[in-house]
């Protein structure tokens, strides 16, 4: 690990990174883009369940990427401002939501300099599935959270479990290889990116990404000394894509992979609201 560059340089090229791969996502089956255009919504049952009802209410979604979620919370009713830092994600979104005819406010910016950029204040904000490890300063990331919510407002993550980490598959089979506590950031060559099935990954251009395995303490502290009041926290044995070629698909919700047998929780959720 290179200790002579900083958090900054490490999201630059983290950010280079995803500007790469949201242009591979255009045509991922994990995206589906042609379903979506014909009107299949992104979301899945566990951030619907939820959020509910979120008709006028005003919306910020952080680290979008190309916008699919975002723009279905708009679709919903909400009034949606969508946040993140890869400019040609945001590209692929604003194309999206102008051929969809949905009236969406995406922001370019480095979630840290949030507060400087955008301008105020939110019923809810929402972030979803593989934003977190992303992130060198977790407290920094929950105090930008409650610099925008609305007194009364409501924070909603739904999240890749770090304990999957913890794991490898060999044969089949999971065997602990125990990364779960070690300090970030880690530096990985990433040359790939994800499709929906184990087997559906495609090549991109490497990139050196940084990444921070956070644990769920540390979120649920982060939010906790920002200010806001913790109300539900899930573990669910589901994942948003087959992350282990032992995944099988959910009967319930297709947009979810689960483990035979769900031996470990595979996402977790937490919702948490900002005092009056
Ligand atoms: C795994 S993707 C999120 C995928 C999204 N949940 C979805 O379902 O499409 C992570 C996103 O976080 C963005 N990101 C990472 N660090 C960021 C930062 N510091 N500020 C803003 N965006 C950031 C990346 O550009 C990328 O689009």
């Amino acid at each position: 690990m290179d200790t002579t560059i900083d958090d900054r340089k490490r999201m630059e090229s983290n950010q280079e990174g995803w500007n790469r791969r949201a242009l591979a996502h255009v045509d991922s089956s994990y995206y589906d883009l042609d379903s979506f255009r014909a009107g299949k919504s992104s979301l899945r049952s566990l951030e619907l369940a939820a959020l509910g009802d979120v008709s006028g209410k005003d919306f910020l979604h952080l680290q979008c990427h190309i916008g699919l979620n975002a723009i279905s919370w708009a679709r919903k009713g909400a009034n949606v401002t969508a946040v993140d830092f890869a400019g040609q994600a945001l590209e692929i979104g604003r194309d999206l939501a102008k051929g969809l005819n949905v009236d969406i406010r995406f922001v370019e910016a480095n979630i840290y300099d949030l507060p400087e950029v955008l301008k105020g204040s939110f019923d809810i904000v929402y972030t979803d599935y593989g934003v977190l490890n992303l992130l060198p300063d977790l407290p920094g990331w929950a105090k930008v959270i409650a610099h925008f919510l609305k007194p009364g407002g409501v924070f909603h993550i739904v999240e890749i479990h770090s304990i999957l980490g913890a794991f490898q598959e060999v044969g089949g089979e999971l065997r602990l290889r125990s990364e779960l506590f070690t300090n970030g950031p880690h530096e990985n060559e990433v040359g790939i990116t994800y499709g929906d099935e184990y087997e559906g990954a495609r090549e991109i251009d490497p990139y050196k990404q940084y990444s921070w395995p956070w644990t769920v303490s540390d979120v649920i502290t982060a939010l906790i000394q920002a200010g806001l009041r913790i109300e539900t926290f899930t573990e669910v044995p589901v994942d948003c894509r087959q992350r282990l070629s032992s995944m099988v698909r959910d009967e319930q919700d297709p947009g979810f992979w689960r483990l035979p047998g769900d031996p470990i929780p595979l996402s977790w959720t937490c919702s948490a609201r900002k005092p009056e």
